[in-house]
């Protein structure tokens, strides 16, 4: 089966992120594909060093005490990646931020395996910088020549204490149409 890897960018547990990351994962498993979601509660990602190792050592990371070259493993077994991040002072979570630089580069310095898969951003807040941080998740699938998915509104939702996210019905909703879309394209082009 096909299989979709969900990075959930926020530190706390059972917070909004998490809950959209579990909507999206049940849409893409009643699609077809398979979901994996992995969270990056106590996790903590340095941005890229510029040090151009994975160029030399295709296909790793040499920041390795971190557990990125893991996830890095995992996506290039997956056919789809979808980043999920709650808002911080109106753009992505630095970490989330950090982490998929590196995925990047590190795809770029091989065998581009981010090259054709399919996916997109999520983004959940208290009230602003929605929009803001899922164009600047886009930049990362644009660039790494992936495919993203759309849905009948933007990938956002709304809450602030962990839980919350629960009562924006429409946003779960939106949330759900797009893993839905994400395990349908993966399944039409493969
Ligand atoms: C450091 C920090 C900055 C935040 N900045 C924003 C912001 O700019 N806009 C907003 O709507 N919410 C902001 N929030 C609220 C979070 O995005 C919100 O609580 C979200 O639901 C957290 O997701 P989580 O439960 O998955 O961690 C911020 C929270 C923190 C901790």
């Amino acid at each position: 089966m096909k299989k979709v890897i969900l990075l959930n960018g926020s530190p706390r547990a059972g917070g909004n992120t998490e809950i959209l990351c579990r909507a999206c994962a049940e849409a893409i498993e009643k699609n077809g594909c398979e979901a994996e979601i992995i969270s990056f509660r106590g996790k903590s990602f340095r941005s890229c060093i510029a040090c151009n190792k994975c160029k030399e050592n295709p296909g790793e990371c040499a920041i390795k005490e971190d557990g990125l070259n893991e996830i890095i493993e995992k996506i290039k077994k997956a056919e789809g990646l979808i980043v999920a991040s709650p808002v911080y002072f109106g753009t992505a979570r630095g970490d989330m931020m950090s982490a998929i630089q590196r995925i990047a580069m590190v795809s770029y310095g091989g065998d581009r395996f981010l090259s054709g898969m399919v996916g997109g951003p999520i983004a959940v807040g208290r009230r602003g910088g929605h929009t803001a941080t899922i164009q600047e998740l886009l930049m990362f699938y644009f660039i790494n020549d992936m495919i993203v998915a759309g849905s009948d509104y933007w990938n956002i939702a709304f809450g602030k204490l962990p839980g919350e996210v629960e009562e924006d019905s429409e946003g779960l909703a939106v949330i759900a149409k797009f893993g839905g879309n994400v395990a349908n394209i993966i399944n039409k082009l493969n």
